[in-house]
C-alpha cells in the first residue's frame, strides 16, 4: 500500500519510549488512553508496562488490527476498526490522555469524504475549514473533542505544523485550549526514512496554571536531560512555535529593538513583482530574443535569487550581462503596449497559447484570459532595491543599478527620496535585521527560508547613511565569501553600535544565530 495514501510512517521505538518516560515524569495517568492510529501497535507495549493501564486503540486498517491484537494480547487494550474521523463522532467515552501518531496525508492525496469529515471537524470548533490541509490537522481537533478535562494530547507530528502560515489559526486554537504546551526538537534525523522532519507536541491543561509553551532540543531521544530548554509565557498567542526557541526575553528583545528602526515599508512603496501568468513562456533568454527580433519589446527580468551565482550586493549591468551570455532567461516578453510585434514573436505565441497543462491552454489560463491581449503581462514598475522571498544561507538585499524587474518571486522598495540604496542594503546585513527574517519567515525542507510580503515589509532597519567607500567594502566582503559573522560584525558596527551597548548587540547575533541554526540544522 501506498505510504502517502496511509501515512504509515512508523515511530521508531526510541521516540516512543521517550513519550511514555515523560509522561511517567509528568505523573500522568494511563488508565484512560487513546491511540488513535495505532498501526502496528508499537506504542503499546511501553503504555501496557505502566500501572493501572487501559488503552483503546483505534486502526483504519482491519488486517492491521488483526496483527496488532494477536501479537499484543491483552485484557487492558481494546481494539476498534475503525476511520478515527468517523470514531471521534460515535465516541461518547472521554479521555484522559490521546497519545500516538497521527498519519500525515495532505489535502491532494485524502480521499473526498475523509476531507468532508475533516472540514466539519474543524466547522465543528469555530476554525476556518481552509485550515484543514493534512490529515494529521483533523486528528488533533478529533483529539481535543475526546479529552477529558485536565487531559493529554501527546502527538508526533510533522515539524511545519509549528511554523506554516495555513496551520497559524489551529495553533492559536490549541493555545486556547491548552495552557501547557511543550514542544521536543531532536538534533537527529529521529525518521530516517521519510523527508520530513518531525517534533513532539505535548499539549495539556493544569488548573489555575500560567499559560506557556516550552521548547526543549535533544541531541537524541535516547538523551536523559536537554541541551537547551527555553519558554514563552509572556509572547502568547506565539504565531510561530518554532519562535518558542528563543524565550521572552528574547523576543521583548527583538521587539523593543525593532521599535527604534524604521521599517521596511517606511522606506518607500514596496511591492512584489510582475505576476506573468507563465514565466516559461513569457521569459525568455537571449538565443530567442535574437531568433525572433524581439529586442525591442523585452524588459530584463530577474525570476529568481539562484540564478545570481555571484556573491554581491550590488546587480549592475555586468552581473546581467554575465547572465544574458549564459543565455539564462533574463528577457521579460512586454507586448501589452508594442504596436509593431515582430511576425516571428507572433508565431510564438499563436504556438504557444495552444499548449496545454493540466489540460488548460496557455491562454484560457486564469490569468491570461483575464487580460487582452492575453500576452499582455501587466508590468509592474523596478525598485530601487530588491529581494527575493526564497533564501538559503543568508537572506539577500541587492542595490538594483541595473533598473531590473523581478517576478512576483521578488519584492523591490522604490525608495523615498531621503534613503538611499546602496546604504538601505548595508543597512540590511545587521544582526536586529537578519534575526527579524528568521523570526518572520518559515522554512521548509533542506533550510529554505521564506518570507511573506508582509513579512519582508514589517522588517526593521536600523537605517543610517553609509559612505560609499564602507559599501564597497561590503561588497568585497561577499565577493572574498567571507564568513556571515564577519559580515554582520562589520555591518553591526556601523548600524547597530551607534545606539546600542555591546552585550545587547551580541545578544542580537546570538538568537539570529540560533533561529538560523534551527532552520538549517547546523
Ligand atoms: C503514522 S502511522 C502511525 C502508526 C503508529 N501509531 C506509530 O506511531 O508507529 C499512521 C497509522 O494511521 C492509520 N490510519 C490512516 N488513516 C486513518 C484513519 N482515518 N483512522 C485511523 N487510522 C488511520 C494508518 O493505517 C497507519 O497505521
Amino acid at each position: 500500500m501506498d505510504d502517502k495514501k496511509t501515512g504509515s510512517y512508523y515511530t521508531p521505538l526510541d521516540i516512543v519510549e521517550f513519550m511514555v518516560h515523560f509522561l511517567v515524569l509528568q505523573g500522568q495517568t494511563f488508565q484512560c488512553t487513546l491511540e488513535p492510529s495505532a498501526g502496528d501497535g508499537r506504542f503499546l507495549p511501553a503504555l501496557l508496562s505502566q500501572e493501572d493501564c487501559h488503552i483503546d486503540a483505534v486502526e483504519l486498517f482491519e488486517d492491521k488490527v488483526q496483527d496488532m491484537s494477536s501479537r499484543i494480547n491483552s485484557s487492558k487494550v481494546r481494539y476498534l476498526t475503525a476511520d478515527f474521523l468517523d470514531y471521534v463522532d460515535a465516541c461518547e467515552c472521554r479521555y484522559q490522555l490521546i497519545i500516538g501518531n497521527p498519519p500525515y496525508i495532505n489535502l491532494k492525496n485524502m480521499g473526498k469524504s475523509a476531507i468532508e469529515k475533516g472540514k466539519s471537524l474543524f466547522e465543528a470548533e469555530g476554525i476556518n475549514t481552509a485550515v484543514m490541509q493534512n490529515l494529521w490537522g483533523a486528528f488533533l481537533v478529533g483529539a481535543v473533542k475526546l479529552l477529558k478535562q485536565g487531559g493529554t494530547i501527546f502527538y508526533v507530528l510533522p515539524m511545519e505544523f509549528l511554523q506554516v502560515q495555513y496551520a497559524e489559526k489551529l495553533r492559536l486554537y490549541l493555545e486556547g485550549k491548552f495552557n501547557h504546551i511543550k514542544i521536543f526538537t531532536f538534533e537527529t534525523d529521529v525518521f530516517s526514512d521519510i523527508e520530513q522532519k518531525t517534533c513532539l507536541v505535548y499539549l495539556s491543561n493544569r488548573e489555575n496554571a500560567v499559560p506557556y509553551i516550552e521548547y526543549y532540543c535533544y541531541h537524541s531521544p535516547k538523551d536523559c536531560t536537554p541541551f537547551k530548554v527555553s519558554r514563552i509565557e509572556i509572547n502568547k498567542p506565539l504565531k510561530k512555535w518554532s519562535n518558542a526557541v528563543l524565550n521572552d526575553e528574547d523576543i521583548e528583545l527583538l521587539k523593543v529593538c525593532a521599535a527604534d528602526c524604521i521599517k521596511m515599508n517606511q522606506l518607500g512603496p514596496c511591492a512584489p513583482g510582475i505576476v506573468t501568468g507563465g514565466n516559461k513562456y513569457f521569459i525568455v533568454n537571449q538565443t530567442f530574443v535574437t531568433e525572433h527580433q524581439a529586442q525591442n519589446c523585452v524588459l530584463p527580468i530577474l525570476q529568481k535569487s539562484s540564478f545570481i551565482k555571484q556573491n554581491t550586493i550590488f546587480f549592475n549591468d555586468i552581473l546581467f550581462q554575465t547572465l544574458q551570455n549564459q543565455d539564462v532567461p533574463v528577457f521579460l516578453l512586454n507586448l501589452s503596449q508594442c504596436d509593431d510585434i515582430p511576425q516571428k514573436v507572433l508565431e510564438y505565441l499563436e504556438r504557444v497559447g495552444e499548449e496545454k497543462t493540466n489540460q488548460v491552454k496557455l491562454k484560457e489560463r486564469h490569468k491570461c484570459s483575464r487580460r487582452t491581449p492575453w500576452y499582455g503581462v501587466p508590468i509592474v514598475n523596478y525598485g530601487d532595491v530588491f529581494f527575493f522571498k526564497r533564501s538559503d544561507r543568508l537572506p539577500h538585499l541587492y542595490i538594483n543599478e541595473k533598473q531590473i524587474h523581478t517576478t512576483d518571486a521578488g519584492y523591490h522598495i522604490r525608495l523615498m527620496e531621503t534613503y538611499d540604496a546602496a546604504s538601505v542594503v548595508f543597512c540590511f546585513y545587521n544582526s536586529l535585521t537578519l534575526a527579524l527574517c528568521e523570526f518572520n519567515g518559515r522554512y521548509y525542507g533542506g533550510g529554505v527560508l521564506e518570507l511573506t510580503p508582509s513579512e519582508f515589509k514589517d522588517l526593521a532597519l536600523p537605517y543610517t547613511k553609509i559612505e560609499q567607500s564602507d559599501v564597497e567594502v561590503l561588497d568585497r566582503m561577499f565577493r572574498e565569501k567571507r564568513p556571515i559573522l564577519d559580515i554582520v560584525s562589520y555591518v553591526n558596527e556601523r548600524t547597530l553600535a551607534t545606539r546600542l551597548e555591546s552585550d545587547v548587540i551580541e545578544r542580537l547575533n546570538i538568537i539570529r544565530q540560533t533561529l538560523m541554526k534551527r532552520r538549517l540544522s547546523i
